[in-house]
């Protein structure tokens, strides 16, 4: 009897100990979650957007009078090539459940048991298929019409709750996610059943994708071999990332990097759908794991659609001088609203100067990078939105008319504004080159601008290459 208490407790102190000793990591339950903030342009909305706003927007003496919007679609389904691979990953959490049988050959810095137990439980939903890729998720429509309704409560004497088709002006693109983003935008202004209507899409849409239509900037290296990148992905930093990570999910060997993306991008797919809930393939990252990958990111982006190439820059030539003119114009529309895509947004704000980072990114330079401007979890989150507000200062003796430019509800800080709120004569001033540009041979590599885009592109390459010497 004495024999068997001394035995049960001595099985309970060890078992205590364990459980004592087991303060690993738990994704499930960390309150902050700070991976979810840096998942760039998966990252939810509801996680990104600022909440500076509820104390910029009212400047007094000033009435509000018009505004114009550029709006990413909100959170969608994966691509078809990662729905197709989805299966892959019921075989990774089984992998991963076999790894963890043998307790007495797992690292150190182990997956929490909640973490484990909710990766062994990961089901595919097999109703997403295929011919459903890039949808618009259910929470997706939320974020537009979220956004709508955050926009009217500030702005109520400029969103009016009347639908009218001179007062109001709105495009999409020819896709089923941003219909969708223009109709949960609409619903969040006008209520359910409204009579809201969007222009025609015109068969080639330099306004809202100006990048399908230009072959230089699609031929501009950006993620291939010697690009940033590429090159991110060959130092010493990446293959430890990828080699801690499998470590950790209890393999002896380094997992295919497409394996380990694969569980990313699902980690990041499921926490956008449902904000409030956590994806169990995030346990699989730690914070500064992620952080990795994001930089990865952001190089390919900052290629892609930001300052490192300066033909970016021309690119939404059409999107800017639209903005331009509504908000100078004194006769209706005074809402414009266009709903598309990442590299539009992102586009735009290389165009008007925003988020500039004074020294490039590269693959060398991460950790010197840690607070970069260009940080596309910040700026082009799914549903991202420039707004442009104008108004009108009566209480100004010169200069009466201003603008504010916000990103995901963060007031634009230019350097010649002030805390946001900028001159309109300054805007007019600033962005005269764009302003007088014809975009038709300005916002791509054609005619005689091509020779300043390759002398810039060899001008970059040789900076980019002397700085990587040094
Ligand atoms: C599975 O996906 C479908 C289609 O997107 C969605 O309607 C449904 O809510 C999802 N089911 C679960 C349990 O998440
Ligand atoms: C990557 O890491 C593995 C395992 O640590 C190592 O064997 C390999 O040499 C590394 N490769 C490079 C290119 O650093
Ligand atoms: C805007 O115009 C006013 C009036 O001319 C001037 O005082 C101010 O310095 C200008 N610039 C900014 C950033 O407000």
């Amino acid at each position: 009897m004495n024999f068997l208490l001394i035995t049960t407790t001595c099985l309970l102190a060890i078992c205590c100990t364990q459980i004592g000793a087991q303060d690993d990591y738990c994704f499930g339950k960390d309150t902050m979650r700070p991976q979810t903030r840096h998942f760039t342009s998966k990252t939810a909305y509801q996680i990104a957007k600022s909440t500076n706003m509820d104390k910029q927007y009212l400047v007094p003496g000033c009435t509000p009078q018009k505004i114009w919007i550029l709006h990413r679609h909100g959170t969608r389904l994966p691509s078809k090539s990662i729905i197709q691979k989805a299966p892959r990953l019921e075989q990774l959490r089984d992998a991963i459940a076999d790894n963890y049988r043998v307790k007495a050959e797992l690292p150190d810095n182990a997956l929490c048991n909640e973490d484990l137990i909710a990766i062994k439980m990961w089901k595919w939903n097999a109703s997403i298929t295929p011919d459903m890729e890039n949808y618009l998720t259910g929470q997706g429509y939320e974020d537009l019409r979220g956004t709508a309704k955050t926009y009217q409560k500030y702005y109520p004497e400029v969103l009016v709750k009347d639908y009218s088709s001179d007062y109001y002006k709105f495009r999409h693109t020819d896709l089923q996610r941003t219909t969708e983003s223009f109709k949960a935008f609409a619903e969040g202004l006008f209520g359910p059943n409204n009579a809201a209507k969007s222009d025609d899409i015109p068969e080639k849409d330099l306004l809202l994708r100006p990048y399908d239509y230009c072959q230089s900037w699609s031929s501009q290296n950006f993620k291939g071999a010697g690009s940033e990148s590429a090159k991110f992905r060959n130092l010493p930093i990446w293959n430890q990332t990828m080699y801690d990570i499998s470590r950790r999910l209890g393999f002896k060997y380094t997992l295919e990097t497409e394996d380990i993306e694969l569980m990313y991008d699902m980690c990041r797919y499921e926490q956008a759908w449902q904000v409030d809930r956590t994806s169990v393939w995030c346990a699989a990252f730690t914070a500064d794991q992620v952080t990795v990958f994001e930089y990865e990111d952001d190089l390919k982006y900052y290629y892609k659609s930001g300052y490192g190439f300066e033909a970016n820059s021309r690119l939404n030539c059409r999107a800017a001088q639209d903005m331009i003119t509504h908000l100078g114009s004194n006769s209706m529309p005074n809402v414009v609203t266009y709903f598309g895509h990442s590299t539009g947004v992102q586009t735009l704000l290389n165009t008007l100067g925003i988020d500039k980072d004074e020294v490039p990114l590269l693959a060398s330079n991460f950790n010197d990078q840690k607070d970069r401007k260009w940080a596309t979890s910040r700026i082009d989150p799914f549903a991202s939105n420039f707004l442009a507000v104008k108004y009108h200062c009566d209480a100004e003796t010169v200069n009466k008319e201003k603008v504010i430019f916000f990103v995901n509800q963060d007031a634009v800080d230019l350097s010649w504004c002030k805390v946001g709120l900028c001159n309109w004569s300054d805007v007019l001033d600033r962005y005269s080159n764009l302003i007088d540009a014809n975009c038709d041979s300005y916002y791509c590599g054609d005619g005689a601008t091509a020779v300043s885009v390759s002398l810039g592109a060899l001008l970059m390459t040789a900076i980019v290459y002397l700085i990587n010497v040094m």
